[in-house]
C-alpha cells in the first residue's frame, strides 16, 4: 500500500461483478480502497454492491454500498447525494459500467442498440452531470472505462457497443476541455482482451472457457489476456494526483493489441 489515493472520496459505478471473481469495477474499487480512498460502491445489483463494500471493509478499508440503476437520472443524482452524505463529497468518479449485445448493423435490433446506449453512454452522461458539482468544488478526476472497440474493429461484431464506446471517449474529451480550467480531469481507459467474468458472459454460454481464454490470449501481441488488476492499476494512476497534468487522453490497456497494424480478426 502506497496511499496513492489517501484522503480521496471515490464513487465506482459498477463496483460489483456479473460473475464470481474479479471484474474490472470490483478490482478498481478494492485497489482504490487499498490506496487509502473511501469508496462508494455503486451497482444496480444491491448484493453485488454490498459484496464489494464488504470485501473492502474486511480488508480494513472504508466503503459504502449504494444500489441504483445509473441509466435513471434520478438514481444518478441519488448516487451523488449518497457520496455527499457518506463521505462529505466526491473527488473521483470512476465510470465502469458497459454492456454489449452481439450483432452488426443489419442484425442489431433497435431496442438492443438503445439498451446498450442507455448503459454505456446515457448513464455516463447522468453520472457525470450529477457528480460534477461535487468534483468541481475542489478539483477532481473522472475515469471512464471504454474499450479498444471504441476505436478499432476487433474479433467480435457488436456495432452498438463499438459506437457507444466511441461516443463515451468523445464525451470524456468534451468534459476534459469544459472543466480543465476548473481543475477537473477526465480520461478514458481502453481495455483490450481482459480475463473477467464479464468477458465470458458476453461471448456466450456455449463456449468452452479454457478454449475461449486460449483464443483470446492468442490475439494479443503480448500473448496473454489482461486482468482486472491491469485495468485497475491504470485507473488508479489516472484517478490519482500523479496524473495531475493529464486530461482528455485515451489510455489503452491491451498488451499492444490496438497498436498492432491489422489486429487479427
Ligand atoms: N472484460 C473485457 O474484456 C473488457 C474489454 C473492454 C472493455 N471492458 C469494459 O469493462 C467494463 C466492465 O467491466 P467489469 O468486469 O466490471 O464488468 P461487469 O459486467 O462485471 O460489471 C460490473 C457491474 O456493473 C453493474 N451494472 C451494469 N449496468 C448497470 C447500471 N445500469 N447501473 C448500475 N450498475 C450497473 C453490474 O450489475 C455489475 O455488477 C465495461 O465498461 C466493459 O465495456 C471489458
Amino acid at each position: 500500500m502506497t496511499n496513492r489515493l489517501q484522503g480521496k472520496r471515490v464513487a465506482v459505478i459498477g463496483a460489483g461483478s456479473v460473475g464470481p471473481g474479479w471484474g474490472n469495477g470490483k478490482a478498481a474499487a478494492a485497489l482504490f480502497a487499498r490506496e487509502g480512498a473511501q469508496v462508494l460502491c455503486v451497482d444496480r445489483n444491491p448484493d453485488a454492491a454490498r459484496e464489494t463494500a464488504q470485501i473492502i471493509t474486511d480488508e480494513g478499508g472504508t466503503a459504502f454500498a449504494f444500489a441504483g440503476d445509473m441509466t435513471d437520472p434520478d438514481s444518478a443524482r441519488a448516487m451523488a447525494q449518497a457520496a455527499q452524505d457518506h463521505m462529505g463529497g466526491l473527488d473521483v468518479l470512476h465510470f465502469n459500467i458497459g454492456i454489449s449485445t452481439p450483432g452488426g448493423i443489419e442484425t442489431t435490433a433497435f431496442t438492443d442498440w438503445q439498451k446498450v446506449f442507455a448503459v454505456n453512454l446515457d448513464a455516463a452522461f447522468h453520472c457525470t452531470q450529477a457528480a460534477l458539482p461535487l468534483l468541481a468544488d475542489g478539483g477532481g478526476a473522472i475515469v471512464y472505462i471504454s474499450s479498444l472497440a471504441g476505436e478499432s474493429n476487433g474479433p467480435y461484431r457488436y456495432v452498438g457497443y463499438e459506437a457507444s464506446k466511441a461516443a463515451l471517449q468523445r464525451l470524456s474529451k468534451s468534459v476534459a476541455i469544459e472543466y480543465a480550467a476548473r481543475g477537473v480531469r477526465a480520461n478514458c481507459i481502453l481495455p483490450g482482451m481482459i480475463d473477467t467474468p464479464h468477458a465470458a458472459s458476453f461471448i456466450g454460454p456455449d463456449v468452452d472457457a479454457q478454449e475461449l481464454a486460449r483464443a483470446r490470449a492468442a490475439k494479443v501481441p503480448m500473448k496473454r489476456q489482461g486482468t482486472a488488476w491491469d485495468v485497475a492499476e491504470a485507473a488508479l494512476f489516472l484517478a490519482s494526483d500523479a496524473a495531475g497534468f493529464i486530461t482528455g487522453v485515451d489510455l489503452r490497456v491491451d498488451g499492444g493489441m490496438g497498436t498492432q497494424f491489422g489486429s487479427p480478426a
